[in-house]
Formats: structure tokens, C-alpha cells, sequence
């Protein structure tokens, strides 16, 4: 039944937005800035589009917003649906079951994220180059439906490798630019790798629980994204993974961690983080 519905909800996006859209975004906590600078950009409502749930976690608008970037057509989800909030894995995917019968071949997924290495700071950004999933649950439990994919998807290479190639280049370019411009005293990066914890939430971790992700080689945690991306492997879509860092994880610091700074961080970035999408965009069409 939900190939039918995203069918309807894809045939509905389309009825509004006319252009081939190559690319879809999905916008974490406080990044949602992004999707304010489309051209010729067509807002749609989650609750107008069909079988879409509604976003209602604070910082999340709740739009499908078609626009351009630099002239390339994207599809951005301004807000995402989260596990926590209550929502059944199959919406927290269905977006993503659409923008793939719509024809979408690649999907960028940010979040917010905590930090679970010292030298990975709040307003860095962290490229996913794989991730874990102790979200306990998979979204891809129940009835295969083969029209999305197979019954035992492989996961080898979720986080694609050309696309993080791309991503990590124009990183460094914008490093050195910042640089160069005067903007930075001194030549950073801002932009490291590592391996996506995906938890359930809505709670922060314990430090406990924090220090065992460590151990298994996490470099950030956070409360989405890899539903998502499992969805979108599942139907053949290749994802790029960026987290921004909102905070240091649980025990890493003296203070205690509230949505309020993640919101705060979020925007703190969101100048470099807008500018990175767009360079990122015009690469990848
Ligand atoms: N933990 C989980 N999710 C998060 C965090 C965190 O520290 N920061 C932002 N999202």
C-alpha cells in the first residue's frame, strides 16, 4: 500500500513543480536556513501533500520546498519526521520513498549531531563515512516490496564514495578561500570524517553510554539520518551524509546539553553551511 501512496504523493509534487529535480536535501535541527534561498521556489506544506505526516519537533518548519541552486532544480525537506516524536518508521522514511519515484537519484542527508571525539568542535561538520545503527529498529522491517528494492539490501557503501569525495574537495577549497580572504586567521578545516551513531532519543546520552560509543569507533551521535538512509540504499538513491556539530557528547564537557544550544550552533553555521550545499550542488549535477 505504501508504493501506492508515495506514487500519489510523488504525482502530487509533480503537478506543482514541473522541472526534473536530480537531487533532494533533507535539512537536520536548526539548518533549515538553507531551503530561505531557493530560486523561483514552490513551498509546499507537509500536511498538504498526501499520506506526508507533520513535522512537530521545535526548529523544524515542516515544508517541502522546491526551488533551484545555482540553477539546478533540488527538492529540499525543510524538517524532517523523527523516531522519537512518535512516528512509525514507514513515515519517517516515506519522504524518502517519494523523492525516489520521483524519479531523485541523489539525496543529501544532514543533522545535528554531538561529538564524540575532542577534536570534532561545536560549528565543525562532520562527513558520514559510515554509520551504526542502535536506533533499534530497522526500517525496513515487514513486507519487501521488490518496487523499492530488494528483501536484503547491502550496506557496504551507504554514505557514497564519490559523493564524499566531492563534498570533503570543496570543504577544503572553502577552507583555503576563507583563508586567503582574511576571513580565518589561520588555514582550518571544518570538515572532518567519521562514523554516524544513530540512538533513538529524545533523551541526550549517558556519559557512560557516550564513552562505549568511543569505543566502537563513533565520531558523532544523533537522534536520525540513518533511517533514512537505509531507505534510500534500499531503492538504489545515493546519499551523502553531512552532521553538523552542535555540541561536545554527554561527559565531554563540564556543561549539560539542551536543544536550545544545537538550535543555536545550527545557526551559528549556517552561513558555511549554505555556502557548502550550493558548491556541493553545482559539483554534483
Ligand atoms: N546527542 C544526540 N543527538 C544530538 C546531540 C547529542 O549530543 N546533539 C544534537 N543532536
Amino acid at each position: 500500500m505504501s508504493y501506492e501512496k508515495a506514487m500519489e504523493a510523488a504525482e502530487f509534487i509533480r503537478q506543482q513543480y514541473d522541472k526534473e529535480i536530480k537531487i533532494a536535501l533533507v535539512l537536520g535541527s536548526g539548518l533549515g536556513a538553507f531551503a530561505e534561498d531557493l530560486e523561483n521556489a514552490v513551498r509546499i506544506p507537509y500536511e498538504e501533500i498526501p499520506h506526508f505526516a507533520r513535522s512537530t519537533v521545535e526548529g523544524h518548519a515542516g515544508q517541502l520546498v522546491l526551488g533551484e541552486v545555482s540553477g539546478v532544480p533540488v527538492a529540499v525537506q525543510q524538517g524532517r519526521f523523527h523516531f522519537y516524536e512518535g512516528y512509525e518508521m514507514e513515515q519517517v522514511i516515506f519522504p524518502m520513498r517519494v523523492f525516489g519515484l520521483m524519479g531523485i537519484k541523489n539525496v543529501i542527508l544532514t543533522n545535528a549531531a554531538g561529538s564524540v571525539r575532542t577534536g570534532f568542535k561545536p560549528g565543525n561538520l562532520m562527513l558520514l563515512r559510515d554509520h551504526i545503527n542502535l536506533m533499534g529498529v530497522n526500517p525496513l522491517r515487514g513486507a519487501n516490496d521488490e518496487r523499492f528494492g530488494p528483501r536484503f539490501p547491502d550496506m557496504t557503501e551507504v554514505y557514497d564514495k564519490a559523493l564524499q569525495e566531492i563534498a570533503y574537495d570543496e570543504s577544503k577549497k572553502m577552507a583555503q578561500e576563507r583563508f586567503e580572504s582574511g576571513a580565518e586567521k589561520e588555514l582550518k578545516s571544518f570538515m572532518w570524517r567519521g562514523v554516524y551513531c544513530a540512538l533513538s532519543g529524545p533523551t541526550y546520552e549517558t556519559p557512560a553510554e557516550i564513552r562505549m560509543f568511543r569505543l566502537l569507533g563513533a565520531g558523532a551521535v544523533g537522534m536520525s539520518t540513518v533511517p533514512e538512509a537505509i531507505a534510500a540504499r534500499h531503492q538504489g538513491i545515493k546519499v551523502l551524509g553531512i552532521s553538523c556539530i552542535t555540541n561536545l557528547a554527554a561527559g565531554m564537557s563540564d556543561e549539560p546539553i539542551n536543544h536550545a544550544e544545537v538550535m543555536e550552533t545550527g545557526t551559528r553555521v549556517a552561513g558555511i553551511f549554505k555556502e557548502l550545499l550550493r558548491r556541493i550542488i553545482s559539483k554534483i549535477n
